[in-house]
């Protein structure tokens, strides 16, 4: 049990710590052991548990990606698995995370900071990595459970057996500390035992909403605190690492200046708060220039209105201890409301003179060692969805295919690998060079219809599948992720069919083995005219970018990187409902899996629709 908001709840923890931070020197190799010990006696579930190393290129490395079941199988309790790769990337912050199922929510993660093996040109005076993560008092099979059932409007609880979203996060932490706003269990109750008083008791008289207060004694919680002294400078590795939450983290009376963006380095950028989305790491310099004394540390959760916020305290040392700030607590709606103005990630640039070399970093450079290369071999237009699919399920989907499927008894690279005319044979190449097959049924070759890039309105079924991309040959492609506006019928565009949600969401992209070019977003519909307004001198070189509402981005990266890579919104329930696409690079380099992997289940029960009760 754990009590990191001051509500007990099961999570999952490494060595008896929650989120430990591994730390490596570039050029090292990374071994990691790990020994799966969960318990099995868990209401239908099978706590098999993988791990994912977010935003590091694995080159040479592709089978220890970590994503369950198309990497590897899971590691099931009782078994233990190593990943050993050699590191080689460009120093700096990082993070490892669960990919099975949204373990995240169980706290299945933490830090991964790579070090220099020479010095390093940055100059502050110490460190600190900080954890923004929002925080959910369900338990993550559950709510796999809720996401994974017809959708009924008129069903949308755990109890009525329909359809349920996770609804908004009960707290925000910092470094797993913080406390909860509501002390309720959100949608999902189960029978595992849980230790809450009532809400009235935590939260101060008139107050509806996350608020400071004084930390219970008896529940091993509190308010985190930064402590820092007068006059130094501090390097703070942000990481989101939450679920759901875009965050926007603001030091009372102190300015941020971010160095450096998924690990690497960035022109720097003054910034008075730092939109930080999930999946993103900023590096920010923070100088203790003001007087000592106690300030508010902050975190909003943005476009979920409602959510709880969070509330640090940045601590001058020698400051009262027990004393808070001397403001009032900001109110959560007051604290640093989005604006496009103070959005960090587009303006922000990458400086990658003082990144210090590496083989992905050399492969993505343009022809004058700083810029992007050009011209794109290929461009790829992906467009994002949130179809009712005829089987009554609600999934996100990329050109019309969510990529969503039940496990299959052999990861998916083993069995490209293994049979490569299994994609020819099932393979379906469009005229937009998608290519596509269908794992659902294997042996059947299902024929999804492609949402053609240019027409106004797909006119075929979305359907549930595989989807896949083959790239390769050192070519350079730009993928546009187009955020499709919400038509009249919510988030299904097909016309006639609804399902009155909106899909009007914003989306942090991912993608595993690479970190790729920012070159241009835009609102609206992208076109090919838009390419006229690229940055081609100096965008930013990210793993993890957010594609806004109605809005477009297009990246750019060059295909030498043999493996099976993952392109996918790092809300973990999107990920789980199918808003994902896979690029099968360099195919025929791609190495035989190492002899230790762990079995598949000789069952494969691993079957949601199964569990689903009622
Ligand atoms: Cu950080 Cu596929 O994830």
């Amino acid at each position: 049990m754990t009590s990191m908001d001051c509500f007990e709840k099961q999570s999952i923890v490494v060595n008896s710590e929650l989120t430990p931070t591994i730390e490596v020197t570039r050029g090292q190799v990374l071994e990691v052991t790990v020994f799966n010990e969960l318990p099995t006696d868990w209401p239908q579930v099978t706590e098999g548990i993988t791990v994912h190393w977010h935003g590091l290129d694995m080159r040479g490395a592709e089978f220890y990606d970590g994503v369950a079941y198309l990497h590897q199988c899971p590691i099931t309790p009782g078994t233990n698995f190593t990943y050993r790769f050699t590191v080689d990337e460009t120093p700096g912050t990082y993070w490892w995370h669960g990919h099975a199922g949204v373990e995240r929510v169980d706290g299945f993660y933490g830090p991964l900071i790579i070090r220099p093996n020479g010095t390093e040109a940055l100059a502050y005076d110490e460190e600190r990595t900080l954890l923004v993560s929002d925080n959910f008092h369900g338990e993550a099979n559950a709510m796999t459970f809720g996401l994974n059932r017809p959708f009924d409007a008129t069903k949308q609880t755990n109890a009525s057996g329909g359809w349920v979203w996770v609804d908004l996060p009960q707290s925000v932490l910092f470094n797993n500390r913080g406390m909860f706003a509501d002390c309720g269990m959100g949608p999902y109750g189960n029978a595992k035992p849980i230790a809450c008083k009532p809400a009235a008791q935590w939260v101060p008289p008139g107050r509806s909403e996350a608020q400071p207060w004084a930390a219970p004694t008896n529940k091993g919680c509190a308010r985190y605190n930064l402590t820092v002294e007068a006059g130094k400078t501090y390097r703070l590795r942000v990481i989101n690492t939450g679920s759901l939450a875009y965050q926007t983290l603001c030091f009372e009376g102190h300015n941020l200046t971010i160095v450096a963006a998924d690990g690497y380095p960035t022109k720097p950028l003054v910034v008075s708060c730092l939109d930080i989305n999930l999946g993103q790491r900023y590096d920010v310099l923070l100088k203790a220039n003001q007087a000592p004394g106690n300030y508010w540390l902050t975190a909003r959760p943005q476009f979920r209105p409602g959510s709880a916020a969070g509330y640090g305290v940045l601590r001058y040392s020698g400051a009262n201890a027990s004393a808070l700030p001397a403001s009032p607590a900001p109110q959560p709606d007051t604290l640093a409301p989005w604006t496009l103005a103070q959005l960090n990630q587009v303006r922000l640039s990458a400086d990658l003179l003082g990144a210090s070399a590496n083989r992905s970093l050399a492969a993505h450079l343009g022809p004058n060692g700083l810029s992007p290369p050009g011209a794109a071999a290929r461009v790829l237009l992906l467009n994002n969805t949130q179809p009712l699919l005829s089987s009554g399920q609600l999934r996100w989907a990329l050109n019309n295919v969510a990529t969503y499927k039940t496990p299959s008894c052999q990861p998916t690279l083993n069995q490209i690998k293994a049979q490569p005319q299994y994609l020819d044979q099932h393979a379906r190449v469009s005229a937009e060079k998608y290519v596509n097959y269908d794992m659902l049924q294997t042996g059947n070759s299902s024929e999804p219809m492609v949402y053609m890039a240019d027409s106004a309105t797909p006119q075929a079924e979305p359907v549930a599948g595989q989807q896949f991309v083959t790239v390769g040959g050192g070519d350079v492609i730009d993928v546009i992720i187009q955020n499709m506006p919400a038509n009249a019928n919510g988030g299904d565009y097909r016309p006639g069919v609804g399902n009155n949600r909106t899909a009007m969401e914003q989306h942090p992209f991912h993608f595993h083995g690479h970190h790729f070019w920012v070159l241009g977003h835009g609102t609206g519909r992208w076109n090919a005219s838009a390419a006229a307004g690229y940055n081609l001198l100096d965008p930013s070189f990210r793993d993890s970018y957010t594609v806004f509402k109605d809005g477009w981005i297009a990246i750019r990266f060059r295909a030498d990187n043999p493996g099976l890579w993952n392109l996918h919104c790092h809300i973990d329930y999107h990920l789980f409902m199918g808003q994902k696409v896979y690029f099968l690079e360099e195919a025929g380099l791609i190495s035989q899996p190492p002899p230790d992997f762990p079995a598949c289940p000789a069952t494969c029960t691993y079957n949601f629709a199964a569990w689903a009760p009622g």
